[in-house]
């Protein structure tokens, strides 16, 4: 064996035991470093907020019953009737009432609904007086329903005539 191909044997020796233990090092840390994540990760995703919204789902009771002394507000949200006009979604102005239901036949002028704009339509019934148009518009007159069609608190049909006659004069 020459005196050169020794030391290549012993430097690849060498080297190769390094790498080695490089190698080995480096498994180490990956296996440390995901038991050490493992911990934090699973509490986050039980923090969660889609997590505790399925959880808070699934365990929920089926049956939502109203009990003697306590807040069952929840409750009536529950209930509440999801088509136009449900409590929740009321429109909160003249403008948005209009645009919402009245507009389908004021905007247009539907089956004789005064057109919004028409103002040789319009002049004799503001000429009325608002507290007329207020009782036609709560109670219906013709084709109008009565709230048009809504559920609606008397004061939000009032915004929404208010709003209409706003437009018109
Ligand atoms: C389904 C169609 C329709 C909808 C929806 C509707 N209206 Fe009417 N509305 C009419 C018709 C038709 C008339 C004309 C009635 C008549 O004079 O015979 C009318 C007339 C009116 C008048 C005039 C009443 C009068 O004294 O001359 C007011 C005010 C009015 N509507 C308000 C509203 C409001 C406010 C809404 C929304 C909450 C609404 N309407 C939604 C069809 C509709």
């Amino acid at each position: 064996m020459s005196k050169s191909e020794s030391s290549d044997t012993q430097f690849f020796n060498t080297f190769s035991l390094v790498l080695g233990g490089l190698i080995f090092v480096a498994i180490v840390i990956f296996g440390v470093a995901r038991n050490v994540g493992e911990a934090t990760q699973s509490e986050n995703e039980m923090q969660d907020p889609m997590h505790v919204k399925e959880v808070a789902q699934n365990v929920a009771p089926f049956a939502h019953e109203a009990v003697a002394g306590q807040d069952n507000s929840a409750l009536a949200a529950l209930s509440a009737p999801k088509a136009d006009g449900g409590a929740a979604d009321l429109p909160a102005s003249g403008e948005a009432a209009y645009t919402k239901v009245c507009s389908a036949c004021h905007g247009s002028g539907v089956n004789g609904a005064p057109k919004v704009g028409d103002h040789a339509a319009w002049g004799p019934r503001i000429a009325q007086g608002k507290d007329t148009l207020y009782a036609h518009a709560l109670a219906g007159k013709g084709n109008m329903p009565a709230k048009g069609g809504t559920t609606w608190p008397d004061a939000t049909v009032r915004m929404a005539v208010d709003y209409m006659v706003s437009l018109n004069k």
